[in-house]
């Protein structure tokens, strides 16, 4: 068992940012904290704060992207819950060796600098789940 602190944030894989910030801002009212382009997972991230928690809306920035991907098979919607922990690298390891499948055996740098990984969702019950510590 890992210890998870709290949901860090939902991604959602859109097909134009500036339309669903126009929606996630504009209409319902959460807060934009930053917009950046993830250049490892070909992404460009808008976070926008509700509580302790991100709304994190997802653009492709390239046709083979795994957000690309999602949106071609399922087109826009939930992409994955993220968790936050703290010892992501020890988290990995004690999943693997429970048998979890893993997308990432080792962290990468995602938005705001942040290591991640991601669990294969054939493991969480069909939801993609990743995981963040700070970097
Ligand atoms: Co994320």
């Amino acid at each position: 068992m890992i210890t998870a602190n709290k949901i860090h944030h939902i991604g959602i894989a859109v097909k134009d940012l500036d339309d669903s910030i126009k929606v996630y801002r504009d209409l319902l009212g959460l807060e934009l904290k930053e917009v950046e382009e993830v250049k490892e997972q070909k992404v460009k991230a808008a976070s926008l704060k509700i509580g302790e928690v991100n709304i994190e809306l997802l653009e492709a920035t390239s046709a083979d992207s795994a957000v690309a991907k999602h949106i071609d098979k399922r087109g826009e919607g939930l992409h994955h819950i993220c968790i936050d922990v703290d010892d992501i690298k020890g988290a990995l390891k004690n999943l693997a060796e429970a048998g979890v499948r893993l997308v990432d055996e080792t962290p990468r740098t995602g938005a705001g600098g942040r290591l991640v990984a991601f669990l294969h969702p054939r493991s969480t019950s069909g939801v993609l789940v990743e995981l963040s510590a700070v970097g």
